[in-house]
């Protein structure tokens, strides 16, 4: 089995953009994130991500989790889980899945303040190659 590197420059389908810096000794790592789609459906900005993933020197496949708050834009927060895998034709992907929590005024509102979904991203690949 060929490893799958989480570090690097991903793009999802929404065509989110996400950048992975290097893993720390822990297997944490910090990155940005720039979100195509917005719950306001306004502005938005690049934002810190934090995480951590399974050692990648025991695994090949390794699950990871990370969290990204909404730089200014939003006072909404975003968990991520997932796994990094190497497909049939060789190409690397994330299949995972999130949790978004809307921050809402009062209890009440409580029911109704976190959404979930899925995201599949890809390597992006830059014009030089
Ligand atoms: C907000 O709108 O308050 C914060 C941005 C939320 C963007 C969500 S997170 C899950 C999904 N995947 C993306 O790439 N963007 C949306």
């Amino acid at each position: 089995e060929r490893k799958c590197q989480l570090s690097g420059l991903w793009r999802n389908e929404q065509d989110s953009l996400m950048e992975i810096s290097a893993l720390d000794d822990d297997g944490g790592f910090q990155g940005e994130y720039l979100t195509r789609v917005t719950l306001a459906g306004g502005c938005t900005r690049i934002s810190p991500l934090r995480g951590a993933q399974q050692q990648p020197s025991e695994v090949a496949w390794p699950t990871f989790a990370f969290t990204i708050w909404w730089n200014t834009f939003s006072n909404a927060t975003t968990a991520f889980a997932g796994q990094c895998f190497v497909d049939a034709s060789g190409r690397e992907m994330l299949s995972t899945m999130w949790m978004l929590r809307e921050a809402v005024g009062s209890l009440e509102e409580d029911w109704k303040a976190t959404r979930v979904g899925r995201n599949v991203f890809t390597r992006k690949r830059t014009p030089k190659g």
